[in-house]
């Protein structure tokens, strides 16, 4: 910095103490201390809801860097501008009407959206395709349970019901990307790519209707790099094409949630690099460089469903949905490309799709212990792993540490009816087809992971 010449004492204590004001102000603004990049600033935000740390159940705030020309900063909570925060929730609203005759309390939201994955910077997607979008739709009252039909849905390139427009199980819901190609079917950016979701799932939990929409994206036509994801749902039927800022006109019954996040060009899985590249705001939290002792090398949650829901209809048509996270840079080896880990989609028709290992996350386990002994399932030990259909490797916390998504939609009544056990995990190398030992699953030697379990009721 240039500094004004002083001709006297008194000008020069000014100058001194000017001096003394931006060397503060340069330490508590840009890259050095907030992490952020150029025009961006740091919010302190406080949001238990979202699935990574440090704000996974944490009630505290932390910060996080936003581009102000974009995102309003307020009550601890980053929101789109023109879409402020809904009080007393973790969500966003709709873009309330400039006209004050229409007050924000017009559009309290009966559903509420909410974008598993992708998380905000999230690097995702080969070649351009195979990056993933899952999302949880709830409904937040018993009166509001009507205005969705309690349908699963499977389906592929292959069925009638799938292409661009509304999802043929969830009629109002709306998925826009900012990078959308017009190009066949899709209509540029503003396209409802609801209708390509593959799988489809219903549960509940206390009366309360709960839906699981899931896509893997099948071709390079939603852009390469920084995209937006808007998503949000409407009373009735959705259009082919939607508004980026939807109001109580377009029939809005939800929340707004907008996810930037980077569609990759990369080839692979290969194992991330350790110095972070933040995109989109992120800020880096950073790693372990080897596993503490205690710790797993990958932790193992099923995301879905949640302790004691009730799932699906007459046993199936409900998401079994895993998240994996390396849980430090060295772990990262465990289950990147080398070790034969990678994304895609395997459709129910493909010989790929059994039960025993998964072609494309070959340490998978996961167990149902009511699984039938009948036909290619035998019993509880069975490894359903090779039936998830949405297989996604991708980096998170600023392309430093890889994370999975796995997701299967249960398509027959395999585990019966009743009470049931879920239990996933991973194993070094391939994983057996049939677990011999299902009573002792955390003393397994192969582990790689934790063992998530959770207890649900098969309707
Ligand atoms: C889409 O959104 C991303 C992330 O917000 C942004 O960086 C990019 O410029 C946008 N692209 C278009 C075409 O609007
Ligand atoms: C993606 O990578 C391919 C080569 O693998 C290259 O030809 C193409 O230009 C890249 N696209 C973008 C948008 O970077
Ligand atoms: C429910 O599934 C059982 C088999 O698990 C079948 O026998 C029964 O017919 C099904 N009921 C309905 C209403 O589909
Ligand atoms: C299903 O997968 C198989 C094997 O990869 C493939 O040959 C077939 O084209 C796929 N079908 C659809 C509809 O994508
Ligand atoms: C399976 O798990 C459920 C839920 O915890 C439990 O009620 C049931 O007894 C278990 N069944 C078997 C066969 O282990
Ligand atoms: C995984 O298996 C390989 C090959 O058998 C072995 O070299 C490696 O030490 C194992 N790693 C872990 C973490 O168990
Ligand atoms: C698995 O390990 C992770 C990382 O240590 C931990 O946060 C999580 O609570 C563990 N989950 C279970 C089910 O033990």
């Amino acid at each position: 910095m240039l500094l004004p010449h002083s001709k006297n004492m008194n000008s020069f204590s000014l100058v001194f103490s000017a001096i003394a004001i931006s060397a503060h102000l340069t330490l508590a603004i840009p890259q050095a201390t907030n992490g952020c990049g150029a025009n961006l600033l740091s919010c302190s935000v406080s949001d238990p809801t979202r699935k990574e740390a440090p704000w996974a159940g944490s009630t505290g705030s932390f910060p996080q860097c936003y581009d102000p020309a974009r995102y309003t900063c307020a009550s601890n909570f980053l929101c789109p501008i023109g879409s402020p925060k809904i009080a007393g929730q973790y969500a966003c609203g709709p873009v309330t009407s400039s006209s004050p005759t229409k007050p924000a309390s017009a559009s309290i939201p009966e559903v509420s959206v909410t974008v598993n994955a992708p998380g905000a910077g999230d690097i995702d997607g080969i070649k351009g395709f195979n990056f993933i979008v899952d999302l949880t739709i709830d409904v937040l009252s018993e009166a509001s349970n009507s205005l969705i039909p309690f349908k699963p849905l499977y389906q592929d390139a292959s069925s009638s019901t799938f292409g661009p427009g509304p999802n043929a199980a969830f009629p109002g819901l709306v998925v826009l990307q900012n990078t959308t190609a017009k190009k066949g079917p899709l209509m540029g950016p503003n396209t409802n790519l609801a209708g390509l979701f593959q799988l489809n799932g219903v549960a509940s939990t206390g009366g309360l209707n709960e839906y699981n929409s899931y896509w893997d994206a099948g071709a390079a036509a939603f852009g390469i790099g920084p995209t937006e994801l808007v998503v949000y749902y409407v009373k009735g039927t959705a259009g082919k094409t939607a508004s980026f800022t939807p109001g109580a006109s377009d029939g809005l019954v939800s929340n707004v949630v907008n996810t930037p996040f980077t569609i990759s060009n990369r080839t692979s899985n290969a194992i991330p690099p350790t110095d972070p590249h933040c995109m989109n705001g992120q800020v880096f939290v950073p790693n372990n460089v080897n596993t503490p002792a205690g710790q797993p090398a990958v932790s193992a949650q099923v995301f879905h469903p949640t302790e004691g829901q009730k799932v699906g209809v007459n046993g199936s048509g409900w998401i079994l949905d895993l998240l994996f996270d390396a849980t430090s840079s060295m772990s990262n080896a465990l289950i990147s490309a080398d070790a034969g880990y990678s994304s895609g989609f395997i459709n129910q028709s493909s010989p790929l799709f059994k039960p025993g290992p998964n072609s494309l996350l070959p340490g998978l386990v996961v167990l149902l212990n009511t699984t039938t002994d009948k036909g290619p399932f035998k019993g509880p030990g069975m490894n359903l792993a090779g039936l998830f259909q949405i297989n996604n490797v991708r980096d998170v916390n600023c392309d430093t540490i890889i994370e999975i998504w796995a997701a299967w939609l249960v398509g027959k009544p395999i585990a019966g009816h009743g009470p049931s056990q879920i239990n996933a995990f991973l194993v070094n190398g391939t994983a057996p087809a049939v677990i011999t030992d299902t009573s002792s699953l955390s003393a397994r030697t192969d582990l790689i992971s934790n063992v998530s379990t959770v207890n649900i009721i098969l309707s």
